[in-house]
């Protein structure tokens, strides 16, 4: 099952940087996108790179990075929540006031909220993976319930990026519950009424985690998975997963994918 991509503009585009500020132990970036497609789907991701200085550290990076968006206001401006890890992502983080981002998307296919009246949403985001749960989050409003886990405080500062209520648990237990936020959807589950309807973004292991607990329940359950991408929008085969009905390309065919058609969401070279 899948729903039509939002189709990209051809080519990529300059967005001029409109703030970069430290949120925690993460960035947020706000672009201006005037020119995109104003109607990304939540799960949905952008490939971005500097304007200057991309490919500056012996040619690292070299291509774009991808990225989940967090929130597409509608005046055109692009919230990116970003974790850095290596050069692409440092080099982003270190945008600054004059500079634009070089910007293709959004692409791939996003998370589809289930349509039956008696679904209970509930949301499930971990570490960086709560960006496309932020936008999530706001289409769905007092109709999901979100879950948050981070390892540290300092990580769980992005949990202040929603406007909704969230349930909050950490590795180390200095904000919100110590736990895992597979426990939190665990005993969300074990209560009854409705009919759950899991999304999730998060490390493989908590992936794969949410998609064992969903599978045991006969529960829907949608993952934002991740890989390697290079180019994302199907042309490098970077990105390939495995699942039941053979390999997909997961900046085409994902990255939000049914849990149901994985045997596992831990795979060579899937997420970090
Ligand atoms: C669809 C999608 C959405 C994403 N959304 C976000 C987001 O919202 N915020 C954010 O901070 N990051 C996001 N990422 C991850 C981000 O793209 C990577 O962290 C980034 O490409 C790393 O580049 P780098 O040059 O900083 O580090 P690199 O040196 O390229 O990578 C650092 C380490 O991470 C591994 N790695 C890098 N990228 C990936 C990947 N995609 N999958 C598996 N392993 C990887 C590398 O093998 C290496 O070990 C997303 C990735 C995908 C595929
Ligand atoms: S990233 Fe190139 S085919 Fe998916």
């Amino acid at each position: 099952m899948s729903e039509p991509r939002t189709e990209a503009p051809f080519g990529r585009r300059l967005a001029p940087l409109e703030a970069n500020r430290e949120l925690g132990a993460y960035r947020l970036l706000a672009v201006r996108d005037p020119d995109g497609p104003t109607n990304p789907r939540p799960g949905q991701f952008y490939m971005l790179a500097t304007a200057e200085g991309w490919g500056a550290d012996g040619e690292r990076p070299y291509v774009p990075r991808a990225f989940s968006y967090a929130r597409a206001r509608g005046d055109g401006t692009l919230e990116f929540l970003l974790e850095a890890v290596g050069p692409g992502t440092e080099r982003l983080g270190r945008v600054s006031a004059g500079e634009s981002l070089w910007l293709t998307g959004p692409l791939g296919v996003g998370f589809r909220v289930a349509t039956d009246p008696k679904a209970r949403h509930l949301l499930v985001g971990g570490g960086i993976g709560v960006a496309p749960i932020v936008c999530l989050s706001d289409e769905l409003g007092e109709r999901g319930e979100v879950l948050l886990g981070f390892r540290t405080a300092a990580h769980a500062e992005a949990a202040t990026l929603f406007d909704h209520p969230a349930a909050l648990a950490t590795d180390d237990g200095s904000a919100g519950r110590a736990a895992l936020v597979t426990e939190l959807l665990r005993e969300r589950l074990d209560r009854s009424g409705g009919e759950p309807a899991v999304y999730a973004c998060g490390p493989p292991p908590m992936l794969e985690a949410v998609r064992a607990i969903c599978a045991e329940r006969d529960v829907p359950a949608q993952l934002a998975l991740e890989s390697g991408m290079a180019c994302g929008f199907g042309a490098c085969f970077g990105c390939v997963a495995p699942t039941r009905n053979g390999y997909v390309r997961l900046c085409v065919d994902g990255p939000v994918l049914d849990a149901a058609d994985l045997d596992s969401a831990l795979f060579a070279g899937a997420g970090h």
